[in-house]
């Protein structure tokens, strides 16, 4: 099954947002995941131990530079959807990771510097695809956006896309209720303190899941 690694250099890019968000909202529409927190700050494990994992979910902890393909290579066989998510660094760990992906997500917030720091990554894939001698398919998330997006903003978002790189859409807008996800545990359907527009903030992440698993069928088929 697909293996989803979720990689930016930049750190508060959104990415163990984007992973758990991810996560929750696949295994609420019924698919099995599995999540690795490979990032020694363990803002997933901090999740994970918060309440009770939601059904279809399993997390693995402390996975190391030496564990972290056997891991990958391990879960890829049990029939789940394997979400990666990493540390905001350029590491040999997010190289190996990379090596292992159906898909790369590049969580960033359509700001000038995130965007230039996301350009490092997407030279990162490139350079992994090399190396391992295959295309690695690979989006870019614009994540914690308002509603009304800047013309920075639309700026940032058609020069990629005129690059040719892939842009998620929906992106992940700015939510209590996403952040809140690492206060209480669990996922958005069960949060008991409502935080904001639970809808929205629903409605928001369950298109962003759909999204990436249509992009996941095009990768394997
Ligand atoms: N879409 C969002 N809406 C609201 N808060 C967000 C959103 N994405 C991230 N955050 C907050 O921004 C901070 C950094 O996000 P995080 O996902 O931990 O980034 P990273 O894993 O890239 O370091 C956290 O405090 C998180 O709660
Ligand atoms: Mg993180």
């Amino acid at each position: 099954m697909p293996v989803v690694v979720i990689a930016s250099s930049k750190g508060g890019a959104g990415k163990s947002t984007t992973a758990v968000l991810l996560g929750t909202e696949l295994a609420h529409q019924g698919v099995p995941v599995t999540m690795l927190d490979c990032d020694p700050n363990h803002s997933l494990s901090i999740w994970a131990r918060k309440g009770t994992l939601p059904p279809n979910i399993q997390a693995i902890t402390d996975v190391t530079e030496s564990s972290i393909v056997k891991t990958i290579k391990q879960h890829d066989t049990d029939g789940a959807v394997v979400i990666v998510d990493l540390e905001g660094v350029a590491s040999r760990m997010v190289s190996r990771a990379i090596s292992q992906a159906d898909l790369v997500l590049i969580p960033m917030r359509a700001t000038v510097l995130d965007a230039t720091i996301g350009a490092q990554s997407l030279q990162l894939i490139a350079e992994e695809e090399e190396a391992v001698d295959r295309k690695i398919a690979h989006a870019v998330v614009f994540t914690m956006t308002r509603h009304i997006r800047s013309k920075q903003e639309r700026g940032i978002e058609a020069s990629l896309r005129e690059a040719g790189v892939d842009v998620v859409e929906p992106p992940l807008h700015e939510r209590a209720a996403f952040s809140a996800l690492f206060e209480y545990g669990g996922n958005l359907h069960t949060m008991e303190n409502k935080q904001g527009n639970m809808d929205a903030a629903i409605k928001n992440a369950s298109a962003f899941a759909r999204a990436i698993y249509k992009r996941l069928a095009e990768a394997l088929a």
